[in-house]
């Protein structure tokens, strides 16, 4: 498969603040990783005790995407399924543009990871036998979602975390935000990061530099994804001059809860692996008009198939029913769910749940082969930052925190293996500074944010048309030009710029996929077009004063 490769003509600068290296505050690290999701973690888990890995997060620890992850971890342990049947539903979803290699290392090495995980003492649900109960969501061919409850990527997390608080090779810097990654003579030296405010300035020097900051959820009004998901990772990446790919493709999750006081609670995808099924405002079921495998069809599909139910009927939302099964059933199984909808008044053993798709996660984010490492010496990405090719045009549901894993572990391993050059050396800090003259002026970044939500919301959804990418590129493209030259004086000027460079770039990838494909659908192309366009859109990244 080739790739289609735009250059890098976003009218960006280098850097979002001054500084020099010289008289920067830093501090020396063997590996500095970026963000404190499951990728993140398990990656400083995964390296040798004797390197010096240091975790940075912009807000607290546990407040991250993969701590909300409810439904579980895909993995092939049933006696009746293989790494060859969880290879050929991953490759199904992803609608021809998953990246083989690496999806055969995800499959194969999902056993091992999960393994580790109960090593940390992650307490997965077991069966009257003490094995991993496995149950099914969409376009799984078979039961391979292993869970605890409806609260999995607390309980990994949790575990993680705790493993990783006690090492003594790892240090974590909470509300400490990276502005941007520092290069020179293209080669990834460190981050430069910031206190949660934005005003003072410190630098941290490693080898080897990963981003594990998440994905891009929050350009989205309507999304399960936490306020920092603000696309940070991707964006300082494209400034730095790394590739991004694949960024048409964002997630739209089927079943969000749709109540006046809550449109971004996720209702798993394993109540409809229980049995949920989906009904109109009739009460009448509709998915078999869409799809074989009706309720449990790829993401996409589903989410598709909803929201032209509710345009049709003129519909906020449409319904999940789960009332066939009991009470007792449902609160041991869906604990947090059960609850969650019961505090709406919403007894999910006897009412329908409101439900509408909204924005779940970006399949799309910084390139990288199967081994994490982009096309900037040094600088490596995981998990929903990254973009190695796994999830192709629609990710597998559960090959999310399976991906962290994996991925991270790989890394961890990359490390141990080139521990001679990895080790930090006297002497490292490099030069580096940026002078630019900046302009002073007050932004209201809320209501900024806010306009590129809805934007992005009405225009660049489930169902996009040349027509509303236009309109949401003239508006990304006023307000970037607002901005513009503007001295990133707190941190929310910081993520506004970022925000703005990936919707300008998700909006630009959207519309040169003229056909549709996974979860990019143009109704102006509604059909795949594997003659033209069985590739995946790059973006290579870099500035206008390099
Ligand atoms: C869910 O529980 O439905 C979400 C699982 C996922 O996003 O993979």
């Amino acid at each position: 498969m080739q790739d289609h490769i735009i250059e890098g003509n976003l009218k960006t600068d280098r850097y979002l603040v001054n500084f020099n290296t010289e008289d920067l505050p830093g501090d020396f690290f063997d590996v500095v990783i970026i963000g404190s999701g499951i990728a993140g973690v398990y990656t400083a888990l995964s390296c040798p005790r004797n390197t010096r890995v240091l975790i940075i997060t912009k807000e607290s620890i546990e407040i991250n995407n993969s701590v909300l992850a409810q439904g579980g971890i895909a993995v092939s342990l049933d006696q009746n399924d293989s790494t060859d049947l969880h290879f050929k539903d991953t490759l199904y979803a992803g609608a021809g543009l998953c990246d083989e290699t690496a999806v055969k290392a995800l499959v194969t090495e999902a056993a091992e990871n999960i393994a580790n995980l109960c090593l940390y003492g992650v307490n997965f649900d077991r069966d009257s036998d003490k094995r991993l109960s496995l149950t099914r969501e969409a376009a799984h061919s078979i039961n391979r979602i292993i869970h605890t409850g409806d609260a999995t990527g607390k309980e990994v997390c949790d575990t993680l975390v705790s493993a990783v608080s006690a090492l003594d090779n790892v240090i974590i810097r909470e509300q400490t935000f990276a502005v941007d990654i520092l290069t020179e003579k293209g080669e990834c030296k460190g981050v430069l990061t910031s206190n949660e405010e934005g005003t003072e300035f410190k630098a941290y020097y490693a080898p080897v530099v990963v981003c594990a900051s998440g994905g891009y959820g929050r350009l989205y009004s309507k999304t399960t994804n936490p306020e920092v998901a603000t696309g940070d990772g991707a964006s300082m990446a494209y400034r730095a001059g790394a590739e991004l790919v694949d960024l048409e493709f964002v997630q739209f999750h089927p079943t969000v809860l749709f109540h006046p006081e809550n449109q971004n609670f996720l209702i798993s995808e394993a109540v409809r692996g229980e049995g949920a099924v989906l009904r109109d405002y009739k009460g009448e079921r509709f998915m078999e008009q869409y799809h074989d495998l009706k309720e449990l069809a790829p993401r996409d599909v589903v989410s598709r198939a909803i929201f032209q139910e509710m345009q049709m009927n003129g519909k906020s939302h449409v319904f999940l029913d789960i009332t066939h099964k009991g009470k007792e059933f449902l609160q041991r199984r869906f604990p947090t769910i059960y609850s969650k909808c019961l505090s709406y008044g919403i007894d999910m053993s006897k009412d329908f749940i409101p439900v509408a798709p909204c924005q779940h996660y970006s399949m799309g984010g910084i390139k990288t082969d199967e081994w994490a490492k982009t096309n900037i010496l040094g600088f490596y990405a995981v998990g929903e930052a990254a973009c190695n090719g796994i999830h192709g045009a629609n990710r597998l549901a559960s090959n999310s925190l399976l991906e962290g894993l994996v991925f991270g572990k790989r890394i961890g391993r990359m490390v141990k293996e080139n521990l001679d050059n990895i080790k930090i050396r006297e002497g490292f800090k490099p030069k580096i500074k940026n002078d630019k003259k900046y302009v002073e002026k007050e932004i209201d970044c809320a209501s900024s944010i806010g306009r590129l939500q809805s934007i992005m919301n009405d225009n660049v959804g489930i169902i996009r048309t040349k027509e509303s990418l236009k309109e949401a590129m003239k508006t990304i493209m006023e307000m970037s030009a607002q901005v513009d030259g503007v001295k990133a004086s707190q941190s929310q000027i910081v993520e506004l710029k970022n925000m703005l460079i990936l919707a300008t770039l998700v909006i630009k990838a959207a519309l040169t996929r003229e056909e549709s494909r996974g979860a990019h659908y143009r109704s102006d192309y509604p059909a795949s077009d594997d003659k033209n366009w069985l590739n995946n859109i790059v973006f290579r990244g870099g500035s206008n004063n390099d």
